[in-house]
């Protein structure tokens, strides 16, 4: 029996501004995910939101790319951002670009990250979602938690991780991709992966049986709408333990702050502040970009729950171990704020293409004469 973890996001329109899903719209996904699995379309569910994006992870035996999964997360968004649309919530519908749905939710809008996988003997899955930034944020945690031995003891200590793992990457200017191995090629995997702007990793298998570990939502919302519509906030699904990085390793990146695009107007760099699902909404500057991981088990094709079915799920940010990177992300915020739009605290101009700027500055244009 092979098991499918999908997670399906969207931002179907938020409260007070790009800030947070609100209550009704999370508890009208919820219903319709209850009624699927009543129906037998999935086995599992569970809402939840990062910043003003409403996430959908469901767990199934459909594979990845199915019709009906695909397509029952696509009503759901269809609906929700009618109700957003009726509460005249901000941005109601901005991540739905196409109309017609055609059997497969990639390259319509909202982002998906999907893993089929033969369970584990224990199946330990963790979930990251992250608002106000962009695929190429998890370029740098996935490569600490599969190639960096500082990171990862495993990588030296466990003869399991002997080997170590490949790295798909995405050039997403291109639409092209290629594989890397770690730690041969290492030197050239950062070489691409540190331009976080072009290049996303979207697979990690482990080399030596080519399991499949990670996974990651790599879908540019600029691309496929051919303008600025808001950063694309990615979601990543990481499988854990037992010949893989242990949770504690996967968790290890976000033991510090570090910087990734998007932040305000999807235009500066920003501090990433790991946050519980409770403190999941952006705020300073429409952030800082923030990151939520869940943790959960899979078990025959299902989340792991309790007597009464209900899913059991870790929050595992909400712990004080991430105080430091919440604070770190809260100082380095203030640094870079005090930039204002002067480089490096706003994105390269050749980002920048891809926002809003390019309307300014059109109208400079002829103000310019030979030197
Ligand atoms: C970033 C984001 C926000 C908006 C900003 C302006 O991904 O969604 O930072 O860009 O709040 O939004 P508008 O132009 O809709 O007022
Ligand atoms: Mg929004
Ligand atoms: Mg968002």
């Amino acid at each position: 029996m092979r098991t499918t973890i999908s997670v399906i996001k969207c931002d179907v329109g938020s409260l007070a501004g790009h800030h947070i899903v609100p209550k009704p719209i999370l508890e009208m996904a919820e219903k319709r995910l209850k009624e699927a699995k009543e129906q037998g379309i999935i086995n599992s569910y569970f809402v939840f939101n990062a910043g003003d994006d409403l996430e959908l992870l469901m767990v199934h035996t459909r594979g990845e790319n199915n019709e009906e999964v695909h397509g029952l997360a696509w009503e759901i968004f269809q609906k929700t951002a009618e109700k957003a649309k009726n509460l005249k919530l901000y941005g109601a519908g901005q991540d739905l670009l196409k109309t017609a749905f055609s059997g497969n939710i990639r390259g319509m809008g909202p982002g998906t990250a999907e893993m089929e996988i033969e369970e584990r003997p224990s199946e330990p899955i963790v979930v990251f979602a992250a608002d106000k930034t962009s695929g190429g944020a998890f370029n740098f945690p996935l490569f600490k938690i599969f190639a960096d031995p500082f990171n990862t003891a495993g990588l030296i200590i466990d003869p399991s991780m002997a080997g170590g793992f490949k790295f798909e990457v995405l050039d997403v200017k291109e639409n092209k991709k290629a594989v890397f191995k770690c730690p041969e090629e290492m030197y050239e995997l950062i070489a691409l992966i540190g331009s976080v702007d072009r290049y996303t990793i979207s697979h990690v298998w482990r080399k030596r049986d080519d399991l499949l570990c990670a996974v990651t939502s790599t879908s540019r919302l600029s691309l496929i709408a051919g303008k600025y519509v808001g950063k694309d906030d990615p979601v990543a699904i990481v499988r854990a333990q037992h010949g893989l990085p242990a949770l504690g390793e996967v968790l290890m990146p976000f033991l510090h702050s570090f910087f990734v695009e998007g932040w305000m107007r999807g235009s500066h760099w920003g501090p990433i502040m790991p946050v519980s699902l409770k403190d999941s909404k952006c705020t300073i500057f429409d952030g800082p970009p923030r990151i939520v991981a869940i943790g959960f088990q899979v078990v025959n094709g299902e989340i792991a729950s309790d007597d009464d079915g209900k899913p059991l799920i870790s929050d595992l940010f909400d712990d004080p171990a991430f105080d430091l990177a919440r604070r770190e992300a809260i100082e380095h915020a203030a640094i870079m704020r005090r930039m204002g739009e002067f480089e490096p605290a706003r994105l390269s101009s050749e980002i920048m293409e891809y926002t809003t700027l390019p309307r300014i500055l059109e109208r400079f244009k002829d103000r310019f004469i030979p030197v």
